[in-house]
């Protein structure tokens, strides 16, 4: 049996992340601080392959017993988003890009790790092409910067793999609603009317458990797809959010949407993102768009209409 330890494996992506591997028959162990309070691993502990230590990614010596005997290490945790880094910057900073190092120099060489980097790194775009991993980045946001950063030293220091994930969107046991698929499918459903700034501004997106698909992918093809970069996302969903209103407005016909001249996106992203280098290691994403917004749309039927997240 193979030994993953996931940082911030409490949190949005890392929730849906434990419980997918623990079925793929892995060992998992979650280092989290649980800064959001979060209980979403509550249904890990009867697993016997499951191990939880609360504490914090930029303590020396819980990060160094926490390594130990791991043959993966994938690094979710960080303060996830421009606004809460804006709001938090020095703590941003430790978390999203100090604990890399502390990772980087206490790992064993032949201890594997995979990344979540943002493709909101290719910042403004160049009208009409596709971003590749050979394009510049140019992070807007000082989250964007941390993770750009981070994502420099992991692959300077080999035996890694970075995802450069497009917006995720769809459901897990620690819900977010500042991320914008499944914020306009809240709004659209709960209050039936969306006011959107910067319509025409395109992105690209993937579904959740398509992400912890691309980490699995990565654990099996590791030494085929190491000290790389890959984009992660939806090659038919490069959409505007204009577009992207359409197409929910599919599944929620009495939503009604308007465009604002006032309001700015904090990452200034626009952008359209190939993601032809991770298909050609023969991954394909398995979740559209429109499965997503039906799942957005069961949950908040279940949800009360308030945000959750990194606010
Ligand atoms: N969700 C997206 O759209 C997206 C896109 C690109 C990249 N990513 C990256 O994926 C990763 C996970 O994102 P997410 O959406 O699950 O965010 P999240 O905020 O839900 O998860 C982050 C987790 O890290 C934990 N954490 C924060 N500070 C910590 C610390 N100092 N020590 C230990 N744990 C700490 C939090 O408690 C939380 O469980 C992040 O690295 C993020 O940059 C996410």
């Amino acid at each position: 049996m193979e030994n993953v330890l996931i940082t911030g494996g409490a949190g949005y992506i890392g929730s849906v992340l434990s419980k997918f591997l623990l079925n793929q028959g892995y060992s998992v162990t979650v280092l989290d601080n649980f800064r959001y309070n979060q209980n979403s691993l509550l249904d890990c502990c009867h697993d016997e392959n499951f191990n939880i230590i609360r504490g914090d990614v930029i303590d020396e010596q819980i990060m160094s017993s926490s390594l130990k005997n791991q043959d993966f290490i994938i690094h979710l945790a960080a303060l996830v988003g421009a606004p809460i880094c804006d709001a938090n910057k020095d703590d941003a900073l430790s978390t999203n890009f100090e604990s890399v190092k502390l990772l980087l120099k206490l790992r064993h060489k032949d201890q594997k790790i995979l990344y979540p980097c943002t493709n909101s790194g290719y910042g403004i775009g160049e009208k009409g092409k596709f971003c590749t991993e050979e394009t510049p980045l140019r992070p807007i946001s000082f989250y964007g910067q941390t993770k750009v950063n981070s994502e420099k030293l992991i692959l300077d220091d080999e035996n890694s793999i970075s995802f450069r994930l497009a917006t995720v969107f769809g459901v897990s046991s620690r819900m977010r609603t500042d991320l914008l698929v499944n914020d306009f499918v809240k709004k659209a459903f709960k209050e039936k009317y969306l006011e959107i700034f910067e319509g025409h501004f395109q992105r690209n997106y993937i579904h959740i458990r398509d992400v912890v698909r691309v980490f699995l992918h990565g654990m099996k093809n590791f030494d085929k797809m190491k000290n790389q970069s890959y984009n992660v996302g939806l090659s038919d969903a490069n959409l505007s959010k204009l577009e992207l209103c359409k197409k929910i407005k599919e599944h929620i016909s009495d939503f009604t949407f308007i465009e604002s001249a006032s309001g700015q996106d904090p990452d200034k992203r626009d952008y359209i993102v190939s993601n032809k280098k991770i298909e050609n290691t023969g991954f394909k994403p398995k979740y559209s768009l429109d499965f997503g917004i039906d799942e957005l749309i069961k949950c908040y039927t279940i949800l009360p209409n308030q945000t959750y997240g990194n606010i």
